[in-house]
């Protein structure tokens, strides 16, 4: 584990004045990226050949380093290189996709902008649940065993992306049968199967609530809310029932974008409470707790109940529907706030107090 004194010893060579955000070219970096500029940073991007495109067309990385594969980020050379154009490194999503926790924990000497060793808790679905247990958050009941199926549940992968091999039962023998097509139709290896997280299908919807965790202002902030647009599931809908049953049909959950949503205020309270406790808890499991962004995943019930099945402690690609115009930012900072700006501010303020240490892991 990379200790606070190494940081510290990293940021007493850069340049506070000639501080870049730098980030992995993909997920949320134009987020990031206009964020940064917009508070007056210099950018870094980590990027693919096939993917410069991007950043050629909206103009908003000031040095592009090319690498083969994102996992190149590891390299002495590219962490010297990063280092010495005085990077903070904001991750997202597509560093836990193409690093493992220990590689980013033990092995990236460059200062980032979160807190590491919440890495772990995030990585493992187990510590997750007993993260936002402690929190107080409601979470769908899990069933220990297969046999225990009294209702319609959806089976979960360990650490799988998209949900690919989730699948739904109501009952062990349903359950078991459907193991088998999956395991047939090659979608779930028999190593997978051992280790299926079985867990109750909340019949809701979609509820992603993103804050931002100032440590700064000693404060969490609802800057946004979205709902997520998946292949195949959002357009099972749409094939007519008796086709369905046909041709057997299984939801796939491929993330294909975002939808900005407004929630009624009267779910804000608890939302507001959630995120307060998340943080609350976060900070006793790892001080100082979470730094800057995170998500919850939840499912708001016809009641309305909010469960909440995931976390995210980090920028979600969700935000970039915020990008100039969320109303929840916009309460609370007026226009031109969202996530990948917030973030910036929130790194130039903690400059402006000599607090950059508390703020970079
Ligand atoms: N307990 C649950 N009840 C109903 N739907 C769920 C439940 N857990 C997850 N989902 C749905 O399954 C999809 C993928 O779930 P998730 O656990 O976030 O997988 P991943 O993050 O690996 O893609 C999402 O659309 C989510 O809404
Ligand atoms: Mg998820």
């Amino acid at each position: 584990m990379i200790t606070s004194e190494e940081i510290s010893t990293l940021l007493k060579k850069y340049d506070m004045r000639r501080l870049a955000i730098g980030t992995i070219g993909s997920h949320s970096a134009l987020n990031i990226f206009k964020g940064a500029k917009e508070e007056g940073f210099k950018t870094v991007c980590i990027c693919r050949e096939k993917d410069t495109i991007v950043y050629r067309k909206f103009q908003l990385a000031d040095e592009l380093i090319m690498v083969e594969e994102f996992s190149e980020i590891l390299d002495d050379r590219l962490q010297e290189k990063l280092r010495a154009l005085n990077t903070l490194i904001v991750p997202h999503g597509s560093f836990t996709a193409y690093l493992s926790t220990e590689q980013l924990t033990n092995d990236f000497y460059v200062p980032m902008f979160g807190n590491r060793q919440l890495l772990n808790w995030e990585a493992d679905r187990e510590k997750q649940g007993e993260w936002l247990r402690k929190a107080g958050l409601k979470l769908p009941k899990t069933f220990k065993s297969p046999e225990e199926i009294d209702r319609l549940i959806i089976a979960k992968l360990q650490g799988a992306k998209g949900g690919r091999g989730y699948f739904l039962a109501n009952s062990p023998e349903h359950f078991y049968k459907k193991l088998d097509e999956m395991i047939t139709r090659g979608l779930i290896s028999r190593e997978d199967a051992q280790r299926i997280h079985i867990q109750e299908y909340v019949l809701g919807v979609n509820v992603y609530p993103q804050y931002f965790s100032s440590l700064i202002n000693d404060d969490v902030e609802l800057l946004g809310v979205d709902k997520r647009y998946e292949s195949a599931v959002d357009a099972i809908g749409r094939v007519p029932a008796a086709e369905q049953l046909e041709i057997s049909l299984s939801p796939t959950y491929t993330i294909i974008g975002n939808i900005p949503l407004t929630l009624r205020e009267s779910l804000l309270p608890e939302l507001l409470r959630m995120g307060d406790n998340v943080q609350k808890t976060a900070r006793e499991i790892a001080p100082p707790g979470i730094i800057g962004p995170f998500c919850l995943e939840t499912i708001i019930t016809d009641k309305p109940e909010i469960y909440t099945f995931e976390i995210s402690a980090r920028i979600v690609a969700g935000t970039n529907v915020g990008i100039g115009t969320s109303p929840y930012a916009y309460l609370k900072y007026g226009e031109k706030m969202y996530m990948g700006r917030r973030i910036a501010l929130e790194i130039k303020e903690a400059v402006k107090r000599k607090q950059l240490n508390a703020v970079v892991t």
